[in-house]
């Protein structure tokens, strides 16, 4: 005799709305299985011993205790701290939108497992690089919880990679990792890196030079994942791999949302005046000029390689 099961309370809560919901509902289906295993390349294997073995704790090594503010003006580490908090508040960004990502890899079995692997990881570490943005900033005078009031920067800070790209039907894996690993990352770690050489606070220096150690691989998975994948690809593929790469160039990158000099020269926020000072007293930040130079710079090595695969990054004469 078979045991009778109790009605289930919560069936009607879950029939609620659509008969298709959540990812389904957006057009994304999960095929789990064959579920591979295989490690597919040394690229990534070798980045996914990275992650596991160069990590750090963004609360216990870092001394912001020596951060020494009696050397600069209040004006000084009132910006710095702004723009720190802006850091933190992007990073965040990174938190809310990376998942995304990897749940778009997951729902295939048969993506590299090394690379649904580190972009696990890379939740973790866009969590670090927040908390060690509001440490220094914190250091540096106190943590600002939000943008000022109508500034430009409030819509900047939310860039919208998961809807636009990861949770996308219509958008390929491939231009998903292309356009937010390659060129946003990409653009990220290059700024980060002029932004180390200039500055010269010890322990500024420590929170860019981790942030950009966890930075790199970002960039690098994005690319392993594209080059293995590209020789497979058809030239419809590979135009649609080319349409996401240049609206992130164009209408995310070029507005702004790593590069604050890139905001148009009408938009009104004060975080452009407190970067320059945070630049000037070499707290994290550098000159709009030198950093121009490393996001062109970004663009024309991301051209360079995309050619060699087939995919064309136009020229910019507005900013080239
Ligand atoms: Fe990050
Ligand atoms: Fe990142």
């Amino acid at each position: 005799m078979s045991a009778q099961l109790a009605p289930n309370p919560y069936t009607s809560l879950y029939a609620k709305g659509s008969p298709e919901r959540g990812l389904h509902a957006l057009g994304l289906r999960e095929k789990r299985f064959p579920l591979s295993t295989e490690s597919r390349d040394s690229v990534t294997a070798r980045m996914w011993s990275d992650a596991k073995n160069l990590t750090w704790d963004a609360r216990k090594d870092i001394p912001y205790h020596t951060f020494d503010r009696s050397k600069y003006s209040q004006e000084q580490l009132d910006a710095a701290r702004l723009c720190w908090s802006r850091r933190a508040w992007t990073e965040y960004t990174g938190i809310v939108e990376s998942p995304s990502m990897c749940i778009r890899l997951c729902l295939e079995g048969d993506q590299p497992i090394e690379t649904k692997f580190l972009l696990a990881s890379k939740v973790f570490e866009e969590a670090r690089h927040c908390e060690a943005s509001f440490l220094l900033a914190d250091a540096m005078g106190g943590y600002i919880q939000e943008p000022p009031p109508h500034d430009a920067i409030v819509k900047l800070v939310v860039a919208g990679f998961r809807d636009r790209l990861a949770f996308n039907p219509n958008v390929s894996a491939e231009a998903g990792i292309a356009a937010w690993h390659i060129i946003s990352e990409g653009i990220a770690v290059d700024i980060f890196n002029i932004r180390y050489q200039w500055t010269d606070e010890p322990v500024t220096r420590e929170v860019i030079r981790l942030i950009n150690q966890d930075e790199v691989r970002h960039v690098e998975l994005g690319w392993a994942f594209l080059e293995e994948r590209a020789p497979h690809m058809t030239r419809a593929q590979l135009d649609e791999v080319e349409l996401a790469v240049r609206d992130v160039i164009e209408n995310v990158e070029m507005k702004g949302f790593h590069s604050i000099f890139m905001l148009e020269d009408d938009v009104d926020s004060i975080m452009i005046e407190a970067e320059a000072i945070a630049a000037k007293a070499r707290l994290g930040f550098c000159p709009p000029e030198a950093e121009h130079k490393a996001f062109v710079q970004c663009i024309q090595n991301c051209r360079a390689r995309f050619a060699k695969i087939g995919i064309r990054i136009p020229l910019y004469p507005q900013i080239e």
